[in-house]
């Protein structure tokens, strides 16, 4: 099985304009495609330092015998720390492909899918302590509402909640297909792909704090990026995309710009593209699971 097919990969490069002597980051190494073809365009002077949380994608897929590439396994919102550690004060380039990887969908036993029958787990990085069982069986009801309302979307979030809390009451939750009966009992027919995908989703960006995550490395990743230096970021959903645009665009997390003590508009990024770039019908047909992906460029200005 593959580990994970890149996603708007010539996109992604051109968007980063490579210098060949320059310094990228790519904060989302997976199965490593990203990274693989940013090192192809690298002379001996340049150099790639790629993140990822979890142990398995670096394991499976290990570049040997590149002198101008170190794997960092952390949390990308640790980033700055890491470049600092190593004398690194800018880069040219800020990569990161947010969300999972197919690898990690696939394999039952990292607790990420709704389909086949697994525990549930959800964790990209495996030493964390809290999982998709803790959440949902030690949260409070109001807690479980926030998360399926902000991060799913969803309308009755309020009955989502209620009855995971009645079904605990009498069996605590391991199971995905748990999670599937209680709903099943709610929604009947109206249980579909879309809707567990979202459900699953949601549960996925709790556990490992996918926004906050976001939030701390765009707002680091100004500071470390060198005047016409490059932020590529491919988003999933709604929510980081939102986030993403309006950081690029507003140069914060609101829809608005921010002012100054003079009034002055504060902007740290040129947009690249107006609009955010989408894979093209062709590579949807290849591989369905990018059929989501949005690619927006900013420049430090
Ligand atoms: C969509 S995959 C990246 C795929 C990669 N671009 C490729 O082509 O193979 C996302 C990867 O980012 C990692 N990841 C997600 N959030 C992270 C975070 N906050 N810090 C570090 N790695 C993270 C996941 O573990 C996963 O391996």
């Amino acid at each position: 099985m593959n580990y994970h097919v890149p996603v708007l990969l010539n996109e992604s490069i051109s968007g980063l304009s490579i210098k060949p002597t320059g310094t990228y980051i790519d904060l989302t190494f997976g199965g490593g495609g990203h990274t693989k073809n940013i090192l192809k365009l690298l002379e001996k002077k340049g150099k790639l330092f790629s993140f990822d949380t979890d142990t398995d994608s670096f394991k499976i897929n290990s570049i040997n015998g590149n002198n101008n590439f170190e794997f960092i396994n952390s949390n990308f919102k640790y980033f700055d720390l890491h470049l600092k550690q190593r004398g690194i004060k800018k880069v040219d380039g800020i990569f990161a492909d947010l969300g999972v990887s197919s690898h990690q969908i696939d394999v039952l036993s990292r607790g990420f899918s709704y389909k086949g029958k697994a525990e549930l787990d959800m964790r990209m990085n495996s030493n964390n302590k809290k999982n998709a069982q803790t959440i949902l069986n030690d949260y409070d009801e109001s807690d479980l509402d926030k998360i399926f309302f902000n991060y799913g979307d969803f309308k009755n979030s309020r009955l989502i909640a209620k009855n995971i809390v009645e079904y605990r009451k009498k069996k605590k939750i391991k199971y995905n297909s748990d999670l599937i009966e209680i709903l099943n009992n709610l929604f009947d027919k109206n249980v579909n792909f879309k809707f567990l995908s979202r459900l699953f989703q949601s549960i996925r960006i709790e556990v490992n704090d996918e926004i906050n995550a976001l939030k701390e490395m765009l707002l680091k990743s100004k500071d470390f990026l060198k005047i016409k230096g490059r932020l590529v970021i491919i988003s999933y959903h709604s929510i980081e995309d939102r986030i993403v645009k309006n950081f690029i665009n507003k140069s914060n997390f609101d829809s608005t710009f921010k002012t100054d003590f003079y009034g002055n508009k504060q902007i740290f990024f040129k947009s690249i593209n107006k609009k955010p770039l989408v894979p093209s019908e062709e590579e949807i047909k290849i591989n369905p699971r990018s059929r989501s992906a949005k690619l927006r460029i900013g420049e430090l200005i």
